[in-house]
């Protein structure tokens, strides 16, 4: 999977933290990018040592890791619906994570997430977990989100979509392709707009606005979704839950 640079040490340690709270029987639910595929490694590994897990992947990048660790995978739709076994926790990275402080030590908060635009099926299947862990390094957290919030629209909505985000006082850039001319193509075939708003004060109101927006697809604000935070250090894993 690409990289978004930071800390590869870190990055390993909050992975192998998340994949050792999977227990035995559980569906999982596998993220997309540098540290969520520690994540995956360490499950193959576990399963390669015999523990039972089946795996939902959020991305052609995280399924075809999964294959190569020999984990076994369900679809979404198999995993679930009335007659299927949910899905129990869900690994996952973030580019970048609020932390907040409710007077008893650091506190998780929202996220952004999207940096390698798998960020719809990421929320389909975080948000359909009973847990759901992040893993990430300390370069990822911050006291306020100021970065770019990706946005997954549909190609013929882009323009549309990035007037009402201009309209929201954010600037939208059309993500750009590094080894093909042109757009990026997500794995749903739609095109990305990073847009920058500066620092947000208030996830929840943007996450609203932008997902009640015609030609959205949807957008990088993960918001009351995360349970835990595993973030990986020089020595070892800080915790943060919410
Ligand atoms: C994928 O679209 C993203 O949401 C990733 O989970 C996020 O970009 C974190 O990636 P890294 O773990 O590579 O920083």
């Amino acid at each position: 999977m690409k990289t978004s640079g930071g800390n590869d040490a870190a990055k390993r340690r909050a992975g192998e933290s998340a994949a050792a709270a999977v227990d035995d029987g559980d569906v999982v639910g596998l993220g997309t990018g540098s540290t969520a595929a520690h994540a995956i490694r360490r499950l193959g590994e576990r399963v390669d040592a015999g523990l039972d897990v089946r795996g939902v992947p959020t991305s052609f990048a995280s399924r075809e890791l999964a294959l190569d660790c020999g984990i076994p995978l369900l679809d979404l739709d198999e995993a679930v619906g009335p007659d299927a076994p949910g899905i129990d926790v869900a690994i996952d990275g973030a580019d970048q994570v609020a932390v907040g402080d409710d007077g008893d030590g650091p506190t998780a908060g929202a996220l952004i997430k999207g940096g390698g635009a798998a960020h719809a099926r990421e929320k389909l299947v975080d948000a359909a977990a009973d847990r759901f862990l992040v893993v990430a390094d300390p370069s990822k957290e911050a006291p306020v989100l100021d970065r770019s919030v990706p946005v997954e629209v549909l190609s013929a909505g882009r323009s549309v979509v990035a007037e009402a985000v201009r309209a929201a006082d954010g600037e939208p850039t059309l993500r750009r392709a590094e080894r093909k001319d042109g757009p990026v193509v997500t794995d749903n075939g739609n095109l990305v707009l990073d847009c920058a708003f500066g620092e947000i004060a208030a996830p929840s109101r943007l996450a609203t606005t932008l997902s009640g927006t015609p030609g959205v697809v949807e957008h990088g604000l993960f918001v009351d979704l995360a349970d835990e935070v595993h973030v990986g250090t020089d020595s070892g894993v800080r915790v943060l839950t919410r």
